[in-house]
């Protein structure tokens, strides 16, 4: 598992530790966000430090192989650019290297930021690509990469593109993370642009079981769409999010953000078709584990 300190990775590690699968996790905690938040996310587990864009990988024994690292965020124009580069391009073609050289099945995050502003809603995975964002131009570089690598030199490769994915542990660059906190220390949350943008935000338990279920069923070559059931705007999400939390959130508006896209939505026909997965979890269900966790958080100091 590689990125198994982050976000979603810390918790897949997890979830395939409790039905009793040996999990190796890499990670080399950068510092986009608090490092001591990402030892806590580890916990218990096994994570080597590891930058997978320069040392080598050790697929002794190994089964498979869930390569969640990268650089995530879409804000990714200008001086971060390069950052996108090392730790997406090459940090996988170096996986995608070693997986096909040990004959290693992978299962990789690929984004909904390849989309951009997509010629139809919801999207289907054979839509022409158009991302908005540097970030986004490098998750379809990691796409076209498992492609060749697979034509080459048999790589088994499944790719996930994810959608806004939520819940306990979110980054804290992610708008639901950000609200949490606001909502909690009264402080103001600044909107980018209007607020009409929507999402089909996804919740964590939810991108775990998809991920799980292509490692075992997803068809090599193929990239899958991982989207939650409910899109709903930034308003709307405030508001699901002021009534969970019983609080009022202060807002304001400041410039649309470059390289956001306007809309996602998910076509999820494929991998339902293909694995049997589809999103499980409301958003206002999603809403509630998530503020739980922040409450929580915040309450421990
Ligand atoms: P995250 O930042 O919490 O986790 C990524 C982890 O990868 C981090 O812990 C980081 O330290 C590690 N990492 C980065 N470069 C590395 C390198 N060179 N070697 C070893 N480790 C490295 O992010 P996340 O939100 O959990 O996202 C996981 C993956 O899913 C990312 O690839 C991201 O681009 C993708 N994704 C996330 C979302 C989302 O909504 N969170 C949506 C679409 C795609
Ligand atoms: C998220 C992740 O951050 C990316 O890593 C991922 O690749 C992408 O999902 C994806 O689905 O592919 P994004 O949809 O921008 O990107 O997720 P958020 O950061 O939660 O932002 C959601 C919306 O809220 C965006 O329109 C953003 O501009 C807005 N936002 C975010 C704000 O208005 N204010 C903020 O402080 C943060």
């Amino acid at each position: 598992m590689t990125g198994a300190a982050g976000f979603i990775g810390s918790q897949l590690a997890e979830s395939l530790a409790a039905d009793g699968h040996d999990v190796v996790g890499i990670d080399c905690f950068t510092d986009y966000y608090d490092v001591a938040e990402k030892e806590r996310n580890a916990g218990a587990l096994d994570v080597r430090r590891l930058d997978l864009a320069e040392e080598p990988l050790d697929l002794g024994g190994v089964d498979g192989v869930f390569h969640l690292a990268g650089q995530p965020g879409v804000r990714s124009f200008g001086e971060a650019f390069p950052l996108y580069v090392r730790r997406n391009v090459l940090a996988t073609q170096r996986v995608f290297e070693t997986c096909a050289a040990a004959g290693v099945r992978v299962v990789f995050a690929s984004s909904s930021s390849v989309y951009g502003d997509a010629e139809r809603y919801p999207t289907p995975e054979d839509v022409e690509p158009l991302p908005l964002s540097p970030y986004g131009i490098t998750k379809l570089a990691c796409e076209q990469l498992a492609y060749a690598y697979g034509r080459s030199f048999g790589l088994e490769a499944v790719g996930l593109r994810y959608f806004t994915v939520y819940g306990p542990r979110q980054r804290p660059d992610m708008f639901f993370r950000r609200v949490c906190e606001r909502l909690l220390d009264g402080g103001e949350f600044e909107i980018y642009g209007t607020g009409a943008q929507s999402r089909s935000f996804t919740y964590v338990g939810d991108a775990i079981d998809a991920t799980r279920a292509a490692m075992e069923r997803g068809q090599s070559g193929e990239t899958y769409n991982v989207g939650g059931g409910d899109e709903a705007t930034m308003l709307e999400a405030i508001a699901l999010l002021e009534e969970v939390s019983g609080r009022t959130l202060a807002v304001a508006h400041v410039d649309a953000a470059r390289g956001d896209m306007a809309r996602t939505s998910a076509d999820i026909t494929r991998i339902r078709d293909a694995v049997g997965w589809s999103p499980q979890t409301s958003l206002r269900d999603g809403l509630e584990a998530m503020w739980s966790w922040c409450s929580a958080r915040v309450a421990a100091g």
